[in-house]
């Protein structure tokens, strides 16, 4: 195919941003934000897919407040379940692939070692509830799809711990993070280039379609990707670095319970796809160096 018509919808979020730099010379782009394209509102999302008729439809948008889910489950349930829903439908009714992303939240965090495709579902909270039913709705239809579980999502642009971090480091001498949550902070940068490289494959071949884990490589808390940012960003910028002290998730209580081991294996996006993310510090690095920019 020459000149795929290419949707993305979510286009200003963290991954969307960086799915337009990625994407910019792929086809024919059609960025859509929340006021073009609203997931709260599938049937109008449908309407929309089907006067675009596009290739390839990439879905960056979701309710992605955790802790806000808790109070809103069924708004949270219609843009993260319903709309991928939709999205499946008419991407199937158009042999378009559908790329989706969902998240490490989908498992209850009580394995020891990363969590593989296969292993089983258990989500303890209504994000992490929701998330799995727009992969269900998404997997009963069937087609040409990919679900990407990312996790620990960062970048430059939007809200997220490490521009969080940047902020509070400037504004604190001490700070106390979570150090017993573990997984692997994976950069929108990172995502964006491996969706491409998926993209790709779809386009040039017969891809294994289907649920992936797709995360930077290794594994750390809160508490040391926290170290690891200030010790980068004082590398430099020579910025002061605040103490960070690790506490435990017990003494920073949140509405939505997280899981305690969330890391996943890439192995299958390895072998099936041949598209391997950078680890996580190096991936980290690159992202100081596009925020300093
Ligand atoms: N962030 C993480 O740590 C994380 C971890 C694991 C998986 N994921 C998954 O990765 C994907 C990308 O997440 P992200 O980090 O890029 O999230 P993000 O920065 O919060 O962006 C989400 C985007 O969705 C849009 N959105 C929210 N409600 C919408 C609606 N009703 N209609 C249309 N758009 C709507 C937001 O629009 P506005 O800009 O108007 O608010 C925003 O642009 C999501 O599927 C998410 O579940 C994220």
């Amino acid at each position: 195919m020459s000149q795929p018509i290419i949707l993305i919808l979510g286009a200003n979020g963290q991954v969307g941003t960086e799915l337009q730099r990625s994407f910019g010379n792929v086809g024919k782009v059609t960025a859509c934000d929340r006021q073009r394209a609203d997931l709260s509102k599938p049937e109008e999302l449908r309407a929309l897919i089907r006067q675009l008729r596009p290739n390839v439809i990439l879905n960056a948008a979701a309710y992605t407040a955790v802790d806000r889910a808790e109070s809103e489950p069924e708004l949270a349930m219609t843009i993260n379940g319903d709309a991928p829903r939709v999205l499946a439908e008419e991407a199937a009714e158009l042999d378009a692939v559908l790329m989706h992303y969902s998240t490490d939240y989908v498992f209850d965090g009580s394995k020891a070692s990363p969590w593989v495709e296969t292993d089983a579902t258990n989500p303890l909270n209504i994000y992490g509830k929701t998330k799995l039913a727009g992969e269900k709705f998404i997997e009963a239809v069937g087609g040409k799809y990919f679900i990407f579980r990312t996790s620990w999502v960062y970048g430059p642009h939007g809200h997220n711990f490490l521009r969080t971090m940047l902020r509070l480091g400037r504004e604190r001498d001490q700070l106390k993070i979570v150090d017993d949550q573990f997984g692997a902070p994976t950069s929108s940068i990172a995502i964006a280039d491996a969706t491409r490289a998926a993209v790709t494959a779809a386009m040039d071949g017969q891809p294994e379609y289907g649920i992936y884990h797709l995360t930077c490589g290794g594994e750390t808390t809160w508490c040391r990707f926290a170290r690891e940012i200030f010790a980068q960003h004082q590398k430099r910028s020579g910025a002061k670095a605040p103490e960070v002290s690790g506490i435990p998730s017990s003494d920073y209580p949140t509405p939505a319970t997280r899981p305690a081991n969330s890391v996943l294996s890439n192995k299958k996006l390895q072998s099936e796809l041949k598209i391997t993310l950078p680890e996580w510090q190096g991936a980290l690095v690159e992202t100081l160096e596009k925020l300093q920019d």
